[in-house]
């Protein structure tokens, strides 16, 4: 059965090698007869979470950013791909960001039933 896929690519550098790792995903996906969308954190404005949780009542964020349109995506896909450089052992503070931001979904009826992190760190041949 086809499924709604959604990758939010969250490395803002260029050339990035998360990024490859996601568009490598993405053709398997493609391929496999799958409807694919990816979004990427790069040129997107997202403020950190302040934690009023007002999201557990309305559903929606007090804050007016372009979070909003990822996580009405996000919510509607069946499932969810990260992908994200490492930064000190663990995801990328844009990615962190971004899963805060995306607690409207916590009381949510979303769609996704399957996550993927796909997630790149330093190997010899990326060195400088
Ligand atoms: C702030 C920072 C922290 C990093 N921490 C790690 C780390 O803990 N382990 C590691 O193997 N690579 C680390 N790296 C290297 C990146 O994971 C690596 O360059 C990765 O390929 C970058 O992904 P991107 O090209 O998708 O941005 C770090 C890079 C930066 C900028």
């Amino acid at each position: 059965m086809s499924k709604k896929i959604l990758v939010i690519s969250t490395s803002l550098r260029a050339n990035s090698n998360s990024d490859m790792l996601a568009e490598a995903f993405m053709s398997g996906a493609r391929e496999a007869g799958h409807e694919v969308e990816k979004v990427s954190l790069k040129d997107k404005t997202i403020g950190f979470c302040k934690g009023c949780l007002a999201c557990q009542k309305t559903g929606s964020c007090v804050i007016r950013d372009d979070t909003g349109e990822i996580v009405e995506k996000m919510l509607h896909a069946d499932v969810l791909v990260f992908a994200t450089p490492i930064y000190y052992y663990e995801m990328s503070g844009q990615m962190k960001t971004m899963l805060d931001r995306a607690n409207p979904l916590y009381t949510a009826d979303y769609a996704y039933r399957d996550v993927y992190l796909l997630a790149q760190r330093q190997t010899r041949t990326n060195m400088l």
